[in-house]
């Protein structure tokens, strides 16, 4: 499963990056909001920073203006896609993305349904907002699950990204459940890679390497030559 940065923070994606676990960056306008700034020039840094592809989100609720949008993005960088939100107008100005070989991911996706029509529409990327469906009690897993089966039944080329991820737990069930894509908040990010025994290891080892150290009479942290 790839891990995208769910994000506009670039020194959060330079660090997920530095560790090389980093396989491309979604954006929205809230997130984009936290920052401020131009857009343009937040998603062409990105650009720079991963080659992997970078969702840059349209707002506008018409066809036309979304397409507009849509191009004007796409004319940043290569590895931008445009985030379209799941609307009637949406899946058009998708299908009409899809026939000028740009690239979309659709989202704000709630529904199996939804997702399928997307995929029909011609978006490369569905985004299931899990933690959102998860709030309102229901199984936000459950959509990520039947879209990787339906895409797999009807070799259909999409990828299954699941969104709106709040904890680590959700990341290892989207894995388990098929997505081809999970975008995380640096927050779940940094959770994945700490464990309170590998902390409590780290220091054990430090600590008994100097004692040892110190025993055998050489500096603690130096090694023999
Ligand atoms: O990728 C969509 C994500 O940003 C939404 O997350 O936590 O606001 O539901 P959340």
């Amino acid at each position: 499963m790839k891990i995208f940065l769910d994000t506009a923070e670039i020194e959060e994606i330079k660090t997920a990056a530095r560790w090389g676990v980093l396989d491309g960056v979604t954006t929205n306008p809230s997130l984009y909001a936290k920052v401020g700034g131009s857009y343009d020039a937040i998603l062409q840094q990105i650009c720079k920073i991963t080659p992997g592809p970078v969702s840059a989100e349209v707002i506008s609720d018409d066809v036309e203006g979304m397409l507009e949008e849509g191009r004007h993005f796409a004319k940043l960088a290569p590895n931008i896609v445009v985030k379209v939100a799941m609307s009637e107008n949406g899946l058009e100005a998708i299908s009409r993305f899809a026939d000028e070989g740009i690239k979309t991911n659709c989202t704000l996706i709630f529904s199996t349904n939804q997702g399928l029509l997307a995929a029909k529409a011609g978006a490369s990327i569905i985004s299931p907002f899990v933690g959102r469906l998860d709030d309102i009690n229901q199984d936000g897993m459950t959509v990520i699950r039947e879209l990787t089966e339906i895409f797999s039944l009807y070799d259909i080329e999409s990828e299954v990204l699941a969104a709106s991820i709040r904890n680590p737990l959700h990341v290892t069930q989207a894995a388990m459940a098929g997505a081809h894509i999970a975008t995380l908040p640096m927050k779940v990010l940094q959770q994945m890679v700490h464990h309170p025994l590998t902390d409590k290891g780290i220091v054990q080892f430090k600590k008994d390497w100097e004692s040892a150290r110190q025993a055998a009479g050489h500096d603690a942290t130096g090694h023999d030559a």
